[in-house]
C-alpha cells in the first residue's frame, strides 16, 4: 500500500465530504432544489469574492473564463494592456492577440512582480486603452502581483482591470470591491477545493459597460446570457449546468464558511510561510522575491549538481508525493510545493521530509530533519 500526496497548485485535493458530495443522484437543473442550491451558491462566491456583483459559473477550466473576459469586454482592435511575469500572464497576452486586440505588453522577467507604475504609465500614455489583464497569483513562479495597488490606479480611468486570481481566491486576500477589480476570476480545482471544470467570474457594473460596447462574438460564454438567466424570478443558468460540481461546490462552499474567509487566509499564510522555512533550512533558494511571495505555491531553485527531473519524479516513485516541476524555461530548474485549498501543516511536514530524503538519496548535503524542524517552529509558533 502506498499513499498518495498531491502537493500541486492545481489540481488540488478535495475533501471526502465534497467528493462524496458529488455521488448523490442526478436531479434535474430546471427545478426548485436546483435554484435554492444556485442562490445560496452565488451567496457563497460573493463571499468569498468579496462582492456585491454577480458570480457567474461557468462549465470550464480557469482558461475559459480568461477567455470570456475578451470576448465579453472587447471588440477586435481595442488597445489592452497585458502584465505578464510568468505562464499565465503570457496566456493572457496569447488570447488577447487570439482575438485580435492590440496589445501592449508589459513583460516582466519572471523572478519580478509587476510594477503599478508602468501600468500607470502606459494609461496616461494612451488614453484609448479598454482593459488592463493582470494575474494576481502567478502559479508559475509562485509570485503574488499587487494586485490592490494596480486596482487604485486603475480606477481613476476608463479601462476595466481584469484579474486573474486563478489561484490567488481563498488563497491570498482578493477584494474584488474594496480594491476596484472589475473582474475577478477563479477556476474550482484550485483554492474552492474542488475538482476541476467549473470556473467563476465576477463582473463590475464598470464592466458591464464596457460590455454593452462590446463587438467580439460570444455565445456559450456571453455574461449576459448568464446574468438573464440568474435574474430570472427563479434563479437558473442559461445551459445544462454541470450538476455534480455545482453539487460540490456548494459542499466546499459550506467547509470555507465554516472555516471563516480570515481563517483560511491565514492558514494559507501559514502554510507558506513555513514551507518557505523548510525549503531554505535544507539550503535551498526560494525562486520568488520576498517583496511577492504569495500562498498558494512555493517554488524553490533546484541546487547546483542535483537532476531537477529526476527530484520530481523521485518524489513521485519513491513516496508518493506529486509537487509540481517548472514550467517553460524554468523546467529542470525549480521545483513548485502546492499548498492551496485543503492543506493543512502535515501535508507540509511530510512533504519537507520526502524532499529531503529525496536530496539525501541524490548525494546533496541535507542535514536529515532541518527543514521539518524549520516548519514545525513557524507552526508552532504560529497556531491556527
Ligand atoms: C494563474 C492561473 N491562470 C490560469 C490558469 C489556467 O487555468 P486552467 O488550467 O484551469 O484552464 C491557471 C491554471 O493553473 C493558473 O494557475
Amino acid at each position: 500500500m502506498r499513499k498518495e500526496y498531491m502537493m500541486t497548485p492545481g489540481p488540488t485535493p478535495v475533501p471526502a465530504e465534497v467528493l462524496l458530495s458529488q455521488a448523490r443522484p442526478m436531479f434535474h437543473h430546471r427545478t426548485p432544489r436546483f435554484t435554492e442550491l444556485l442562490i445560496s451558491i452565488e451567496e457563497g462566491l460573493k463571499y468569498i469574492f468579496e462582492t456585491k456583483n454577480d458570480v457567474f459559473i461557468f462549465a470550464s477550466s480557469g482558461t475559459g473564463v480568461m477567455e470570456s473576459s475578451v470576448v465579453n469586454l472587447l471588440s477586435s482592435g481595442d488597445k489592452v494592456i497585458c502584465c505578464s511575469n510568468g505562464k499565465f500572464g503570457d496566456r493572457l497576452v496569447k488570447l488577447n492577440e487570439t482575438y485580435g486586440m492590440n496589445v501592449i505588453k508589459l513583460e516582466y522577467p519572471w523572478e519580478q512582480v509587476v510594477n503599478p507604475a508602468d501600468i500607470k504609465r502606459e494609461l496616461d500614455a494612451n488614453p484609448d486603452i479598454k482593459a488592463v489583464f493582470v494575474v494576481q497569483s502567478e502559479t508559475s513562479t509562485g509570485i503574488l502581483n499587487d494586485v490592490k495597488a494596480i486596482g487604485e490606479i486603475v480606477k481613476d480611468y476608463d479601462a476595466v482591470l481584469v484579474v486573474d486570481s486563478i489561484t490567488g481566491i481563498g488563497a491570498v486576500e482578493c477584494k474584488a470591491d474594496e480594491w476596484n477589480l472589475d473582474v475577478v476570476m477563479t477556476g474550482s480545482q484550485k483554492g474552492l477545493m474542488m475538482p476541476p471544470g467549473l470556473a467563476a467570474i465576477s463582473v463590475s457594473e464598470k464592466a458591464w459597460t464596457a460590455v454593452e460596447k462590446s463587438t467580439l462574438p460570444k455565445f456559450y460564454f456571453s455574461w449576459k446570457k448568464y446574468a438573464d438567466s440568474l435574474h430570472k424570478s427563479e434563479p437558473t443558468t442559461p445551459f445544462t449546468p454541470a450538476v455534480s460540481l455545482i453539487v460540490g461546490l456548494g459542499e466546499a462552499i459550506n467547509l470555507m464558511r465554516n472555516e471563516g474567509l480570515e481563517n483560511i487566509i491565514k492558514r494559507h499564510a501559514i502554510l507558506a510561510e513555513a514551507t518557505r522555512a523548510g525549503v531554505e533550512a535544507m539550503g535551498l533558494k526560494l525562486f520568488a522575491p520576498p517583496e511577492g511571495r504569495g500562498n498558494a505555491v512555493t517554488p524553490a531553485w533546484i541546487p547546483d549538481g542535483v537532476d531537477g527531473g529526476k527530484l520530481v519524479k523521485l518524489l513521485k516513485s519513491e513516496y508518493g508525493i506529486t509537487v509540481a516541476g517548472g514550467q517553460d524555461y524554468l523546467k529542470g530548474k525549480i521545483f513548485r510545493i502546492g499548498h492551496l485549498g485543503y492543506f493543512d501543516r502535515f501535508d507540509i511536514i511530510t512533504t519537507l521530509a520526502g524532499v529531503e530524503m529525496v536530496l539525501a538519496k541524490m548525494d546533496y548535503p541535507v542535514t536529515s530533519g532541518i527543514g521539518v524542524q524549520a516548519a514545525e517552529k513557524v507552526f508552532m509558533d504560529n497556531p491556527f
